[in-house]
């Protein structure tokens, strides 16, 4: 487990202090696929990197397994590195250095006999679907195959730990979608617990169990994916699930309502059984429905008719039917 206790970052500069993390708590259990989603400058990188120490906090606690980081000297600090995993954007491979030496490189560094290193890294390249491509240089390939060759060389130490920070902002949809699905496969297969950074809601969507909001250094809220999903508390939540101006269409109608559908059914069937029932039109302005592990959760925000008759039957028929909603 990673347990983060009061953890404060604050940046000196010549001109100004830089309050980046402030009074961070947070715990990711083993095996889960921990998700951490804001928007750019909200500490995020500063955050994943005080978890390896990368960056010393200002003050606070980082505990892994048990054992608080900032009191390592630098041998355990060096050996608790190997168990910490991580993959950046950029993907921060040495370009001089073959696909097959950049995965062996943090093996050489921890000292492992170099029959076993290549027997190693030829194992984790082809675990990431890099079969073949071992004596090629990472200008010879494309991002998704240059973010396959970063996880395999985090791997390489067989780290119980992987972080990302950010690691498919730099890839198309596909390709994402296919980075995720390995990282998905690492973590069921390998048991690896997973710390995904992301600005992006459909990543957080595709893999994690929880997700944590962070807005301006602080923790905005916490929760099951589904759940903060479905139900976002906090206003940059909200905003980070529907962006604005997705919401914003220009329309002559009534009242707007966000229904929100946690796990039952799929939504389609609802609104249809509710315009028969009412028979008064209304307006879908939006959906946002999700399936996870075959629930499907999200909301939709409907228009109700501007008459104000048939607009009561609707508010009348949704709570007769339990779909909880909102004036939006
Ligand atoms: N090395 C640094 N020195 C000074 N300020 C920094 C440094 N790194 C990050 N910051 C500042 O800390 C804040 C959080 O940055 P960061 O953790 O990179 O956010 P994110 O990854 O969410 O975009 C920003 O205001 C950023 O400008
Ligand atoms: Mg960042």
């Amino acid at each position: 487990m990673i347990e983060l206790k009061h953890l404060c970052k604050t940046y000196k500069t010549a001109t100004q202090d830089i309050v980046a993390l402030d009074d961070i708590n947070l715990n990711i259990r083993d095996g889960e696929i921990f998700g951490i989603i804001g928007l750019s400058g909200a500490g995020k990188s500063t955050l994943v990197r005080c978890i390896n120490l990368l960056e010393t906090p200002t003050s606070g606690e980082v505990l892994v397994d048990g054992e608080s980081l900032t009191t390592l000297n630098r041998r355990s600090l060096l050996k608790l590195r190997q168990n910490i995993g991580m993959i950046f954007q950029g993907f921060n491979l040495l370009e001089q250095r073959t696909v097959l030496k950049n995965v062996c490189f943090p093996l050489e560094i921890a000292g492992v006999e170099r029959q076993a290193v290549r027997k190693r890294a030829r194992a984790l390249l082809k675990l990431v679907g890099l079969d073949g491509r071992e004596a090629s240089y990472p200008s010879q390939l494309s991002g998704g195959q240059k973010q396959r060759v970063a996880i395999a060389r985090a791997l390489a130490t067989s780290p119980k730990y992987l972080l990302c920070d950010e690691a498919t902002s730099a890839l198309d949809p596909n390709t994402t979608r296919s980075i995720l699905e390995l990282l998905r496969q690492i973590n069921r297969e390998m048991g690896v617990t997973i710390v995904i950074i992301t600005h992006e809601m459909k990543v957080i969507d595709q893999i994690c169990d929880r997700v944590a909001v962070i807005n301006q250094s602080h923790i905005a809220e916490e929760g099951k994916v589904s759940e903060v999903f479905t139900n976002p508390q906090s206003e940059i939540a909200r905003d980070l699930i529907i962006p604005r101006e997705r919401t914003v269409l220009e329309t002559e109608g009534g009242k707007r309502l966000r229904l929100k559908f946690n796990g039952e059914t799929t939504i389609g069937p609802h609104i249809a059984e509710m315009i028969l029932a009412c028979q008064a039109p209304v307006s879908i302005l939006m959906a946002n429905t999700r399936e996870l592990e075959g629930v499907i959760y999200g909301y939709t925000i409907i228009e109700l008719p501007t008459d104000r008759y048939q607009a009561e039957k609707i508010i009348v028929w949704l709570n007769c039917n339990g779909i909880p909603y909102e004036e939006v």
